[in-house]
Order: structure tokens, then sequence, then C-alpha cells
């Protein structure tokens, strides 16, 4: 297969022989693609992170990443990819120098580049002013800017990015993708990345994986998912719950289908800004009176619920303690930081 790809057959990941938290999943990444893999909290995103950067074994299936086993050569991998956790992985009472100069030699970065990788790094990710003061003084963007070149400085040919941007401000999370996209530009990087944001992901990658529960239940690029919800969404409300108004808005031309929501009514269908003046002249025609009707163009929250059958918001939120533990263990053990 090309060289700079992931493919993953039959992965899963079975904790403590009962928590099923991949279940059976297999995709492939193409090289030089940007690939999110989407869902809400406890999906099993960094699970599938883990086991693709070879710090978590799988309980069974394949993964190849950059041409490589992963399971049969996990320090191989360690060399070839790079990894950004939403956790800070950066130490706080190091400089920013410092941390990349630890990284590089962790990398074995060759001596001859080091300084001069350094530089261009600093400079890129716009740290160069505060390269001499501890971490612990940054703010949350430049942090995850340091992290970000702490995980590229041994030019990885692979980047996985686990909710990198999780916390940060719209703008802070705008900068942070420029600086991805820029590596993707020139050095035809390989990004896998994992978010909680819809409308990220939207933007930013070629191809995205919804995962739902350790499976995976939908792969394509933004628009081809979007397409497949066939149109827009209309969301009728009327003013006090009519059970009687179900029938009245399937029967109005142009309605692809009606799913009851709490209080409101959920309605898929092609050119949808014609269709309001007809829901809206049906209802009064049948003397309901409405609260409301709003119109959206699908976006990967709807495709989301489509393919889940759940509303994406509802399961936002922040990472568990038992997710802070792992995940900060592992990252210990990746930068071999475990033993101080
Ligand atoms: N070390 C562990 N031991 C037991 N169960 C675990 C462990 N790590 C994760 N899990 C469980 O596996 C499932 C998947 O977790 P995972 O952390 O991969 O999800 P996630 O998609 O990254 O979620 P989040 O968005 O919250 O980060 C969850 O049910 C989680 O509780
Ligand atoms: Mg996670």
């Amino acid at each position: 297969m090309a060289e700079g790809a992931i493919r993953v057959d039959g992965l899963s990941k079975v904790y403590h022989g009962s928590v099923r938290a991949v279940d059976h999943i297999s995709f492939e990444v193409r090289p030089g693609e940007a690939f999110g893999f989407l869902g809400p909290n406890g999906a099993g995103k960094t699970t599938t992170v883990a086991i693709l950067t070879a710090l978590l074994a799988p309980t069974a299936g394949t993964a190849i990443v950059d041409g490589i086993d992963v399971f049969s050569h996990p320090a191989e991998i360690k060399r070839r990819i790079g990894l950004v956790f939403q956790e800070s992985t950066a130490d706080a009472d190091l400089t920013g120098r410092e941390n990349l100069e630890l990284a590089a030699a962790l990398f074995n970065v060759p001596r001859r580049e080091v300084a001069a990788r350094i530089e261009a790094l600093l400079d890129r990710m716009q740290i160069g002013d505060a390269a001499d003061r501890l971490a612990k003084t940054y703010s949350g963007g430049m942090r995850r800017r340091l992290e970000l070149a702490v995980g590229i400085i041994h030019s990885p040919r692979v980047l996985f990015l686990d909710e990198p941007t999780l916390g940060l401000d719209p703008q802070g999370r705008a900068g942070f993708w420029r600086y991805v996209q820029e590596l993707r530009r020139d050095h035809g990087m390989t990004v896998f990345v994992t978010t909680h944001y819809l409308d990220e992901a939207d933007g930013l990658c070629d191809r995205i994986a919804i995962i739902d529960r350790g499976h995976i239940v939908a792969t394509g690029t933004p628009s081809e998912l979007k397409d497949r919800l066939g149109g827009d969404i209309l969301t009728v409300r009327p003013l006090a719950p009519n059970a009687g108004i179900e029938p009245i808005l399937r029967a109005v031309p142009g309605v692809l289908s009606v799913t009851a929501q709490e209080g409101s009514f959920r309605i898929k269908a092609p050119r949808g800004e014609e269709l309001v003046p007809k829901l809206v002249e049906a209802c009064a025609g049948a003397g309901i009176p409405l609260a409301g009707v709003s119109l959206k163009r699908p976006s990967l929250d709807e495709v989301f619920l489509e393919f889940t059958g759940r509303e994406y918001r509802e399961e936002e939120g922040g990472m568990t303690p038992t997710d802070r533990a792992v995940r900060l263990g592992q990252v210990a053990q990746a930068m071999g930081r475990g033993r101080r």
C-alpha cells in the first residue's frame, strides 16, 4: 500500500474483558489526507488513537501506519508519527525552547538540525518571543501551538491529533488549524484528527468517519455525507403540543419525511426554503398555531443525528476523570517521562 497512510482492519478493543470501546472497525486514510474521526464522549476515539500510535494493544484486528504494522513494530511507528493530545503534554516547568529540545532528543532529531528546526518552529507557531519563558506562563493557545511544535519536531509522516483544540476559543482554534494546514501543504503530512467540533471537521477534513459506541456509522467526504441526507432540514414547532399536526405536515408536497422530536417536528425536504410558506399555510389551514419554523442546510450535526438517531450536542462535555488519567498515563509513557 502507498506510504503515508493508515489502514485499519477489524480493530477491536475490549477493556477489562467487558467494556467494548472499539468494536471491529475498518477504515483507510489516504496519503496526505486530513481524516476526521468524529464522535461523542466515550465513542472510542482516544482508544483508536492510542492503538494506532502503539500506546495501547488492541484486542483484535490489524493496523498499518505509513506502511508499517503497528503491533509488530511499535518503536518504528513512534518514530514515524507525531501525536498531540488534548491534555497538555508540555512540561510546564521548562521553557518553550527546552520543551522542543527535549522532544528533539527523545525523537533522535539529528544534532546538527536541532537548532534550526527549533527556530523555524518557534517562528512558525509564533511563540518565538516567549521561547525562553516557562511553558506554565503561556496562554492556552500558545501552549497548544507549542505542543503542535513538539509533536512535529521530528517531521512525522502521519500526525495524530486527539481533540487538540478542546478548550480553545474560536480564534485559537482557527489559528491552530491554519498551522496544521500549512504543515500539510508544505510536507504532505497525513493528519488523523479526532474532534468534538463537527463544524471544525467540516472545514478541515477531506474525509471523515463518524464513530458511535465503538462502531463506525458513516464514512465519506463532508459533502457526500450531507448529500446522503437528501436535502434540507426544517423544524416546525407548534405553539402547543398537537398530535394532529404530523399527518398535515406529511401531506405537504415536497416533504420527504417527518420525525417527531420533543415538542417539534423535523422535516427533510429538498429546496427547503420553498417549503416554508407551504408548511405555514397548511398549519394555518388546519387551525394549528405555530411557535416557529426554522430551516437549516444540513450540517455534520444533522449527519450525526441521521446515522445515530441521537443529537450530537446532548453528549458533548468534558473528559471524565478516567479519560484524563488514562490519557495522562499514556502521554507520560509516550514521552518516556514515566520514570520521573
Ligand atoms: N482504561 C480504560 N479502562 C476501562 N474502560 C475504558 C478505558 N479507557 C476508555 N474506556 C472506555 O472505553 C470507551 C471509549 O473511550 P474513549 O476514551 O476511547 O472514548 P472517546 O471517544 O475518546 O471519548 P471522549 O470524547 O470523552 O474523549 C468509554 O466507554 C470509556 O469509558
Ligand atoms: Mg477521547
